[in-house]
């Protein structure tokens, strides 16, 4: 089983910006499909669930492209019902492509086999399925009545007249519904039976279909109406808003453990419903600004959360969060109205009390309801005080994406967290991972060619924001010195590769130990300096150290500093730095050392030497030394060390000021 372990982290600050929205892209997606015109997608969520509903497109005869390298996507619409008029779809267990496309293929007069993963089989679609059929939709049960996989037979519809979904088991059978009707062309009525659950989901559906063109009439949650003659026409360009519910783990990040944690993509302008959240958190006693298009959270004053009892209807994704975050404040968290839990990706509220209960809180579970506390070893104290998680606890995920975001939390207990099968997050936020870790440890990289001085100035660095250091040369040559001191070839990749995977390397206090025996200065002797250069070119020596250096990235933050920091070993660094000087500037900074050092050198053969390594570094066919575009450059040769150290400073507050304020 994969699993991700979370370090113990007391401390989360820093800006995200979001992916898009699931809800949102993939009823755009559908609706530019059903338009009149081209469409252009602005800010596509790329994720599992987005291209399950892609995929399905492409089989129904909906021409759709990718412009470029982003996330804009061209969607070219049939102006009406699907052209492809026989299809099987599989939607894996993307309930917002299987609902709505349900809906718009019962009204599409083909021949269609919808299925998904086993759980997309043990999700309810009965009450969607009950409703269509009133339209006169042939559609038929595979497998257990009232389940997926269906299949749809071609059936005349009825055009116009009532129809009666139940809505309280789901708020995506009327949001299908809805948005597959103007497909007959006569006006409906269509009328909600029992009480609606998270109708902001409804608001999302209303407001992206008058964007289309079709402007629903409703009378309060009960009655809504699909004007004669509607059709979808594109409104030619649209932008698919950042994920609120996503929002919500940052956010909560930023309340437990002091912040402030900004997201952008979403705020006070946003059409979803789980930008509410943020009142619940304010409910909690966390700090909370919000502009148009941001959201920022940070701890209460007095440090600690406090419990609140509060109706999830509007926020039934980011509730989650909120029982997650019960875990962090004083007294018992009740969250009530939440049965459509039980029929998401998993039974989410057996699941979450199963869960939580592992990190040592006390739970209660009802039918639509958790009441969550956790004990308190002392009254009051900063954030990390007086939590008493149980340390190691590995949750299960239940392939449900939002149980493995809203669990990443709990490291912030100051505990080891291990998270099981966290690809799960690729349903909606694949770089989840690295995101969270971002605002609990970022990383400063330092590239650039040998005797640049960009060890003094990482160091320095490091020394001043109270980072980690990764001195990642120093492993290279390590392994050179390994290689040398047993009689190893430097071109036997095999054997270098060995080596370098059970390097018995450590690092205390400014010292390199190797095999337990300081070898701080045998490391920069010239043999070895030319033989670390030779020993890198080996791509298995570079995948032996790639878990090792990743490693290194803890909180509060990680300077790393080598040839590949910022390319390869650290690609999501939010602050990198390409540090160079010329060629002879670094000769005789390396020259001037060695005489300090008491040490004969020439300074000719130094730059013949350092030219070599270059080219060597530079020409290698992985992870070559190169600046990168998203690197900022830096160039030393007529700077000081503390000047250069000023220079990376100011770059840190103005990309991390949370963690410049705290140097
Ligand atoms: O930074 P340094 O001079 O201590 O590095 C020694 C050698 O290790 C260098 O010649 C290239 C190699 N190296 C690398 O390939 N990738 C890194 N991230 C760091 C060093």
């Amino acid at each position: 089983m994969e699993f991700i372990d979370l370090a113990p982290a007391t401390h989360a600050s820093g800006t995200v910006r979001l992916p898009g929205s699931k809800s949102i892209s993939n009823r755009f997606l559908l609706l530019a499909a059903l338009a009149e015109g081209e469409t252009v997608v602005r800010d596509l969520l790329i994720s599992d669930d987005v291209e399950r509903m892609l995929d399905a497109l492409k089989l129904l005869g909906i021409h759709w492209e990718r412009q470029g390298q982003g996330n804009d996507f061209l969607v070219r619409g049939a102006g009406g019902a699907f052209p492809v008029k026989q299809a099987e779809l599989f939607l894996g267990n993307a309930g917002t492509a299987f609902r709505p496309l349900t809906a718009a293929l019962a009204l599409s007069n083909g021949q269609y086999l919808l299925a998904g993963v086993p759980r997309m089989h043990e999700r309810p679609i009965g009450d969607l399925v009950d409703a269509l059929r009133q339209l006169g939709a042939d559609i038929r049960y595979v497998g257990n009545e009232g389940f997926p996989p269906l299949e749809i037979h071609p059936a005349p519809i009825r055009a116009g007249g009532r129809v009666a979904v139940r809505g309280e088991a789901s708020s995506q059978f009327l949001t299908a519904l809805l948005m597959a009707l103007p497909l007959t062309g006569a006006g409906a009525t269509v009328e909600v039976v029992g009480e609606l659950i998270s109708k902001p989901y409804i608001d999302i559906t209303l407001t992206l279909m008058a964007r289309f063109g079709v402007a629903v009439e409703r009378d309060g949650w009960r009655e809504f109406r699909i004007p004669a003659g509607a059709r979808y026409r594109s409104p030619g360009t649209v932008f698919v808003e950042g994920d609120a519910s996503a929002a919500s783990y940052f956010l909560a990040a930023g309340a437990i453990a002091g912040g402030p944690v900004r997201v952008e993509g979403v705020g006070r302008d946003s059409i979803q419903g789980d930008v509410r959240f943020a009142e619940a958190l304010q409910a909690m006693g966390a700090q909370v600004a919000m502009g148009p298009n941001w959201i920022e959270a940070r701890a209460p004053a007095t440090g600690r959360l406090k419990a609140i009892e509060l109706d999830c209807n509007h926020v039934p994704d980011a509730a989650m969060t909120l029982a997650v975050a019960a875990l962090f404040a004083e007294g018992t968290t009740r969250l009530s109205n939440i049965a459509s839990w039980r029929v998401k990706e998993t039974d989410r509220i057996a699941a979450m009390a199963t869960e939580l209960r592992k990190l040592g809180a006390t739970v209660e579970e009802g039918a639509d309801f958790i009441a969550v506390s956790m004990s308190r070893s002392e009254p009051a104290g900063a954030v990390s005080r007086g939590l008493t998680f149980t340390p190691n606890a590995a949750i299960d995920t239940y392939d449900d994406h939002r149980m493995a975001m809203c669990f990443s939390l709990a490291c912030l207990g100051g505990v080891p967290v291990r998270i099981n099968d966290p690809q799960c997050v690729n349903k909606t936020f694949p770089d989840y991972f690295d995101r969270f870790a971002d605002l609990l440890a970022p990383v400063i990289a330092i590239d650039g060619p040998s005797a640049s001085g960009k060890g003094t100035v990482a160091a320095r660095v490091a020394e001043q924001l109270g980072f980690h250091y990764l001195d990642s040369g120093a492993l290279y040559r390590l392994v050179a010195l390994a290689a040398l001191r047993t009689g190893v070839a430097l071109d036997d990749g095999e054997v270098l590769a060995r080596i370098a995977e059970t390097l018995p390397a450590s690092f205390e206090g400014g010292r390199i130990l190797l095999d337990g025996a300081d070898a701080t200065e045998a490391i920069r002797s010239e043999e070895c300096s030319a033989g670390s250069s030779k020993v890198a070119a080996f791509p298995a020596v570079r995948a032996a150290l790639f878990g090792r250096q990743r490693a290194y990235r803890q909180a509060p933050g990680l300077v790393a500093e080598g040839r590949d920091m910022g390319s390869v070993v650290f690609p999501d660094a939010p602050l990198k730095v390409f540090l160079t000087a010329t060629a002879e500037a670094r000769a005789e900074r390396r020259h001037k050392q060695l005489i300090d050092k008491g040490m004969s050198a020439n300074i000719d053969t130094l730059l013949q030497d350092l030219r070599e390594r270059d080219a060597r570094d530079s020409a290698r066919a992985v992870a070559p030394l190169q600046k990168s575009a998203d690197a900022e450059l830096l160039d030393t040769t007529a700077m000081t060390v503390d000047e250069a150290v000023a220079w990376v400073i100011e770059r840190v507050r103005q990309r991390l000021p949370q963690a410049a304020a705290r140097s």
